[in-house]
């Protein structure tokens, strides 16, 4: 039987030291590098959407310029300005945890068990790199290319919807700009990744307070599969980056979207971007919710480096072509973190 991680905070009345199977950072924990306090610091880009869809010709050639950049230095940026109502920000975080505050056996009813179920809800699921579980619990769900969405709490369909069409447009004019950005025609990605009937899938994590914050992980560390992920938080740390072989906390006001590129523009650009790898850190204190939304080619299309970016003699194609959908059957098959499944 799951035990979620909300129910075992919940119930312990005041949990003093973790399962040991949650036991991340340990000494022979040869994946992944322990919590330091002295981090790395440098700044992740801040990219101004207002100027990538109203800007001068000269503000749009400049800003997807940056874009570029930071999409090749980190694969990872903040998008500013993108016109997403603050409120409907807010609104969609506080339902998500809502939903997390539903009773389990509720909660229960939406048990995912593969990577294309529509809707999943899960707890400690664990990415395989290490044997050890995770501080997590997660619901996610398909909003395209037909809208999937838990019926409870109250509201949430409807939020989400609003929500996931909003976010699904800033999406598009970031791809837009990065087809650019590559020298493709602005419309290359949404036509060659058929985005019209592609993926886009909505994730809320739940990462309560941790008695030992220090040995477990909220997220191992992964890239994300798909095109791009534009999340949002409730203000709380714990996303860190790996950037020139550091981690690099992301703070971000909470009404920035922090965006990564996923495998598959890494693919598709011929590895001159990257997906980054992230991890999530718990804290002892608050409670910590995101939202990533990821945004995947439509299932059955084959994903191999734009051909208008390959050349044999000095750019050889560094990855073979696979359909989105057996990528996903991979890394469900291999229960491993995606970056892991080709390197
Ligand atoms: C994720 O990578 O899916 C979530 C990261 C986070 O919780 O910030
Ligand atoms: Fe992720």
């Amino acid at each position: 039987i799951m035990i979620s991680i909300s129910q075992r905070t919940q119930t312990s009345g005041g949990l003093t030291s973790i399962p040991t199977a949650y036991n991340y950072f340990t000494p022979n924990n040869i994946h992944d590098q322990p919590v330091s306090d002295e981090l790395f610091e440098d700044s992740i880009p801040t990219i101004d959407f207002s100027l990538l869809t109203s800007g001068t010709p000269e503000q749009r050639s400049k800003i997807v310029n940056e874009l570029g950049k930071a999409c090749q230095d980190w694969g990872f940026f903040l998008v500013i300005n993108h016109g997403v109502p603050d409120s409907l920000m807010k609104v969609m975080i506080e339902t998500c945890e809502e939903f997390f505050k539903l009773t389990e056996e509720k909660k229960q009813e939406y048990a995912g068990k593969h990577i294309l179920d529509p809707i999943f809800y899960g707890t400690s699921i664990n990415g395989a790199a290490t044997q050890v579980l995770f501080w997590r619990d997660f619901i996610k769900f398909f909003v395209r290319p037909k809208f999937h969405c838990p019926a409870k709490p109250t509201g949430f369909r409807d939020i989400s919807m609003e929500y996931s069409k909003r976010t699904w447009e800033v999406a598009r004019e970031l791809m837009k700009g990065i087809s650019m950005s590559l020298g493709l025609e602005e419309g290359y990605i949404e036509k060659a990744m058929n985005l019209d009937s592609g993926l886009q899938i909505v994730a809320a994590n739940l990462y309560p307070p941790c008695p030992e914050p220090k040995v477990a992980i909220g997220l191992p560390p992964h890239s994300d599969h798909g095109l791009l992920t534009l999340l949002i938080h409730n203000g709380q740390r714990g996303l860190q980056v790996q950037h020139k072989g550091n981690w690099v906390n992301v703070y971000s006001n909470p009404n920035a979207f922090v965006v990564n590129i996923g495998d598959h523009m890494e693919i598709l650009s011929n590895g001159k971007y990257k997906s980054a790898f992230h991890r999530a850190l718990v804290n002892g204190t608050d409670a910590r919710i995101s939202i990533p939304i990821l945004f995947g080619p439509e299932l059955e299309t084959v994903v191999n480096p734009a051909p208008e970016l390959v050349d044999n003699e000095t750019n050889p194609p560094a990855f073979a072509g696979m359909k989105y959908r057996e990528y996903l059957e991979m890394l469900q098959a291999k229960t491993i973190n995606a970056k892991l499944s080709q390197k």
